[in-house]
């Protein structure tokens, strides 16, 4: 198959890269699972964009950079945040329906770290609102192919012309992707002439997440293993508030808007903890919250905290948290009488494959966009809703710059069938099951919230183990979605772990107890 676009992902990222490179070319749309199985389609909190007074540029831009720990790059949060209207635009064009007070203004929430009312919404299910709209007008375009249920196994470049690529090779360019078809259960070649990872998250490297199980790192390990630079990977963000509910996966959220619209975190003893940690108390960064809730859960010995929402209006939570309040319910807490149970659980990778402010990788004809990339707004701690934003804007760049490109790019041909040779079916899933059960394991234990040398090398050594074991069980196996997922989990959790082992300092999301912070 040859294309012109080979996007890999489906979710805000994939999508609202694909509506607007269909003017310039014939684009196919991958996704490992169905297609509406994203992160996306789960986000409830919504979209951060400047809409009006009191808002401007200058606080938003403030906020993200207080978050991100002045680690975020000032250029690109200055266009990233300047571009939120138009691109906010875009979405109402494609048809996302933002809710509105009865005046027609549309509604804002605040969340943490937001010094003014600036997130859009629809209710608490802001992301399903978005998947639908942009899928709905994905799926009938003439020029957009959706092919649900194919699995990217590897990035093509010159290393499957034969030649040597390594990470200090300066000319490494990107013919396509090695795609697992689920119908004839082979690896077959797609050719493209521009490839855009838009693969999303990693949240499954944990034990606990808010993620689908398709964020499993494949898009930040496929670029790795092709010599792309990736970096920011220490920088894991935990939720503080996701609904205690063991063995639940992915772990349902309690959206931050519902702190933001006065819930308040609260002990075992009923009072609220937060300002002892933080002067914006409930509404402090994440990172900041979800650290005190780990430690009051240490404190008490207790496997949560509460979220207490009751002295909210009822009307609160049915204009605006429908489904919070019914998942509550459905577990037997009326949020309006009982106290929430709550407990943190990894959320977003703020690192990711390094990107250029047009959304391109360190490879030639590669782009990354969305949650896998690391553009350089989040910095040691992305703001709230501050995630689909980017998104938005930098498909619109790097579409903007590939529609400019394609015109000189040739398909690249006599590239390599996959080699399958001398491999078999594998009958021992339990040697992939039970890895990633030890992997996620390896991850919450010493690679959490809280940090140290000592854990750190722990969990090096251990994956290193990992590591081993599974490329030689690879090496030997027909290709399984699961295996390679394993393999992508892994490569995920070794640049999470070196990442971490070479700070050496507390910053933002990484906060290790050999480096305390130099002030709080
Ligand atoms: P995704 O939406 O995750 O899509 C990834 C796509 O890649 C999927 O289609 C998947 O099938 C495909 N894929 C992955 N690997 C492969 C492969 N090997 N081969 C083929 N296809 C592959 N952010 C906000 O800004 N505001 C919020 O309110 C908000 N709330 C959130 C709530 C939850 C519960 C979660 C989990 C996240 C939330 N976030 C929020 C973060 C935000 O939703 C995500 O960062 C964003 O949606 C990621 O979009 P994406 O397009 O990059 O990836
Ligand atoms: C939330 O709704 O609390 C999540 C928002 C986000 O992850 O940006």
């Amino acid at each position: 198959m040859e294309v012109d676009f080979l996007v890999i992902g489906s979710g805000i990222a994939g999508l609202s890269f694909a509506l607007k490179a269909r003017a310039f070319g014939k684009v196919c749309i991958l996704s490992k699972d169905a297609a509406q199985e994203t992160s996306t389609r789960y986000a409830q909190g919504g979209i951060a964009a400047v809409m009006y007074d009191p808002d401007s540029y200058e606080k938003h831009i403030q906020d993200t950079m207080i978050a991100g720990c002045d680690l975020s790059d000032p250029e690109i949060v200055r266009i990233t945040i300047t571009e939120s209207t138009e691109r906010v635009k875009d979405l109402i064009a494609w048809g996302v329906d933002f809710d509105k007070t009865g005046s027609g203004k549309y509604d804002l929430a605040k969340e943490g770290g937001h010094s003014e009312f600036r997130v859009l919404h629809h209710k608490d299910a802001t992301g399903l609102e978005i998947q639908q709209k942009l899928y709905d007008q994905a799926k009938n375009d003439p020029n957009i192919e959706i092919l649900e249920n194919y699995f990217a196994v590897e990035l093509i470049t010159q290393h499957h012309l034969g030649m040597m690529v390594t990470k200090h090779s300066t000319d490494i360019c990107c013919y396509g992707a090695y795609v697992h078809n689920p119908h004839t259960n082979k690896v077959e070649t797609i050719l493209a002439k521009t490839t855009i990872v838009a693969t999303g998250g990693i949240g499954n490297v944990y034990g606990n997440t808010t993620n689908p199980v398709v964020a499993t790192g494949d898009g930040i390990a496929m670029v790795h293993r092709a010599k792309g630079r990736v970096r920011g990977m220490e920088f894991v963000q935990f939720h503080p508030t996701t609904l205690y509910n063991p063995n639940e996966r992915p772990a349902f959220l309690i959206t931050e808007a519902l702190r933001g619209a006065g819930a308040v975190l609260k002990d075992w003893h009923g009072n609220s903890f937060m300002e002892k940690y933080d002067a914006r108390g409930s509404l402090a960064p994440r990172d900041i919250v979800a650290r005190a809730v780990d430690h009051e859960m240490k404190i008490s010995g207790e496997h949560y905290v509460f979220l207490d929402a009751r002295h909210l209006d009822k009307s609160v939570f049915f204009n605006h948290f429908p489904n919070i309040y019914s998942k509550c319910l459905s577990m037997g807490i009326d949020a309006t009488k009982d106290m929430i149970p709550v407990v943190p659980a990894a959320h977003y990778s703020c690192g990711g494959i390094w990107v250029d402010k047009w959304g391109k990788t360190s490879i030639d004809n590669l782009y990354a966009l969305g949650e896998c990339s690391s553009t350089g707004l989040h910095g040691a701690n992305r703001l709230a809703s501050n995630s689909l934003l980017e998104s938005l804007v930098f498909s619109h760049r790097a579409c903007q710059h590939a529609a400019e490109r394609i015109k000189n790019i040739e398909i690249h041909r006599g590239i390599k069938e996959w080699n399958a040779e001398g491999t078999v079916s594998n009958e021992e899933m339990i040697l992939v099951t039970q890895s990633i059960r030890e992997l996620q394991s390896i991850m919450s234990y010493y690679v959490g919230i809280v940090r140290s040398d000592e854990r750190l090398q722990r969990a090096f050594d251990r994956m290193y183990i990992l590591y081993r074991e599974t490329e030689n069980l690879y090496q030997h196996s027909v290709v399984t979605k699961r295996i390679c997922e394993l393999r992508n989990m892994i490569c995920t959790a070794y640049l999470i772990i070196r990442e971490a082992k070479k700070r050496k300092e507390s910053l933002g999301l990484h906060y290790s107890i050999d480096y305390p912070p130099k002030q709080n």
